[in-house]
């Protein structure tokens, strides 16, 4: 079954086709005067009325209109008819998936989260980790082959003073990492032997020293516990064979370099192997470099993220790489997917594509700090979502809806009370509208679900139109991951069963309005359910 903004839009284009001769967008958008409008009129040239007028003329939409009319400058305003709505209705309400039809399968790498070992996880990661994950649920949903990664910062020079200080007994606890990073830290920075200690190790660690590789995997396996732990809480998809490190790619960087060497990609410059891709450049104009191998002989995050991308492309066979990282790094992954164009790696029909999003903030709009203005903790963070909201389905779907109901490009404005609000656009709002569904429904009984659609009530008749825009909804927010759109559509949903539920009394309505009511019901709460899961929120029966 096709979507039905999908169906209008063909059969609205066909009717320009006929008058105009020509291929025209008919523009067919929500109105607030009837269901739909196509304002394709408009665009062009001549009598736009009467070109409008002869489009509805046209226009064969006698089996689901029962009104077109030209209105304003050219609007062609639609009203579906309430039969209409019926069979299309119970042809969502026959189908598992609610109309939403399954694409070309692709295989599509999602590379979020991205913390950073020995390192707790910061407010950016959180964002990284929710949308990667709603992104993950929509394209598996959609019928995509999805293979989430987890580029874990395990490797650099920062693990020299980190092995260094383990080695020195240094304990790393779990619930705070922090707290390990900052101590060794202080050393390097205060102790010149502990510094040279730390540079000693690194080259062991380089070198692939057996015990040096021993104590940094104990170290990253301690991090990898304690982000599994926020996954598990935070519900998210990702596992431990998700995990693909940095240090994963390690063996492949020398073939990385030498290859972009023979094609005479790099350049030495301050003694750096350097990629100069075309179209990168400083604020002087002179040609912006991106360093492969740095002057010590070391390999830093572009070589790391070269690989990384090659593997996606040769070895996971992704025709599709999604890239969920801040809004900062833009021009960095801007950059390795020029050089990887130009290496050959990435080149049509694959695509890469940065997922970017904008910086947490707090609500005085400055960076999101804890109470005592330090960094903020984000396993605290949780916990007082948890607690204000009295139960981890409602603080948890909160944070993640507040997060996802932003365009994700803005920054966020991390606010508590806001996001916890049960009014408004929010994530308790939408449990809540899903729980007064269930509960009409456990109300009615077992013929809930068995009773014929029979729209005849505006009220009746806006909540249909407005269940059947799932599915265009899902295939659009598929391509743009724009999650917003998805959020937007869940609230106008629910607002509109909330009018549907203040006007229409179900259980006490005569049959077969009471049978259509209910039916109603039952596919406003799977639509419900199934938005917020593929947010990655939970639907719970009661609240
Ligand atoms: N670890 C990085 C950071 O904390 C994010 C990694 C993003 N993914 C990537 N392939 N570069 O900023």
């Amino acid at each position: 079954m096709a979507a039905i903004g999908k169906v209008l839009r063909d059969r609205l284009a066909a009717a320009f086709e006929t008058v105009t001769g020509s291929t025209v967008d008919p523009v067919l958008r929500r109105s607030r005067h009837a269901d739909f409008q196509a304002d394709g009129a408009l665009a062009l040239p001549g009598d736009r009325r009467e070109i409008a007028a002869a489009v509805a003329r046209a226009a064969r939409l006698d089996d689901l209109c029962a009104k077109v009319e030209v209105a304003g400058p050219g609007f062609v305003n639609l009203t579906l008819a309430d039969a209409a709505l019926d069979r299309m209705l119970a042809e969502a309400a026959a189908d598992e998936r609610l109309g939403v039809s399954t694409v070309d399968p692709e295989t599509v790498v999602v590379d979020y989260s991205g913390p950073n070992a020995a390192k707790e996880m910061h407010v950016g990661h959180l964002r990284s980790t929710v949308i990667g994950d709603a992104a993950v649920r929509v394209l598996e949903y959609l019928g995509h082959r999805v293979i989430r990664q987890n580029h874990l910062g395990d490797w650099g020079t920062n693990f020299g003073m980190l092995v260094e200080h383990y080695v020195d007994g240094g304990v790393i606890d779990e619930s705070d990492l922090s707290a390990f990073y900052a101590a060794a830290r202080r050393r390097f920075e205060a102790d010149e032997a502990f510094r040279e200690r730390a540079r000693r190790r690194v080259i062991l660690l380089q070198g692939g020293d057996a015990d040096t590789i021993a104590l940094w995997r104990s170290l990253v396996g301690v991090s990898r516990r304690y982000l599994l732990g926020v996954y598990d809480r935070l519900g998210v998809r990702l596992r431990e064979g998700d995990f693909a490190g940095e240090s994963t790619y390690n063996a492949e960087l020398d073939g990385i370099v030498a290859h972009l060497r023979e094609r005479g990609l790099l350049r030495v410059s301050d003694g750096a192997e350097c990629a100069f891709p075309a179209g990168f450049a400083t604020r002087d104009g002179a040609p912006l470099p991106l360093i492969v191998r740095k002057a010590d002989g070391g390999y830093g995050y572009a070589a790391t993220d070269l690989a990384a991308l090659r593997y996606r492309v040769e070895e996971l066979k992704a025709t599709r790489l999604l890239y969920v990282v801040g809004a900062p790094q833009r021009q960095h992954l801007a950059m390795v997917f020029a050089v990887a164009e130009a290496a050959g790696w990435l080149a049509p029909p694959v695509r890469a594509q940065h997922v970017a999003f904008g910086s947490m903030l707090g609500t005085d709009g400055k960076m999101l700090r804890s109470r005592t203005g330090g960094a903020i903790r984000l396993t605290e963070l949780l916990d007082e979502a948890v607690t204000r909201a009295g139960a981890a389905e409602v603080g948890m779907g909160a944070l993640k809806y507040a997060d996802l109901s932003t365009d994700r490009i803005k920054d966020h404005v991390f606010d508590f009370d806001r996001m916890l609000a049960l009014t408004g656009d929010t994530g308790p709002y939408l449990q809540y509208a899903h729980v007064r569904t269930r509960s009409i429904i456990r109300k009615g009984g077992a013929e809930a679900a068995g009773g014929a659609f029979a729209v005849a009530d505006p009220a009746e008749h806006a909540l249909a139109v407005e269940l059947l825009g799932f599915p265009g909804v899902v295939e659009h927010v598929g391509e743009t991951l724009e999650f917003h759109r998805l959020t937007g559509y869940l609230y106008g949903l629910a607002t509109a069963f909330t009018a549907f539920f203040e006007r229409c009394s179900v259980l006490r309505a005569p049959e077969p309005a009471r049978g259509g009511r209910l039916a109603l019901c039952h596919l406003t709460a799977r639509t419900l359910r199934t938005g917020l899961d593929l947010l990655g929120i939970e639907a719970p029966e009661r609240m």
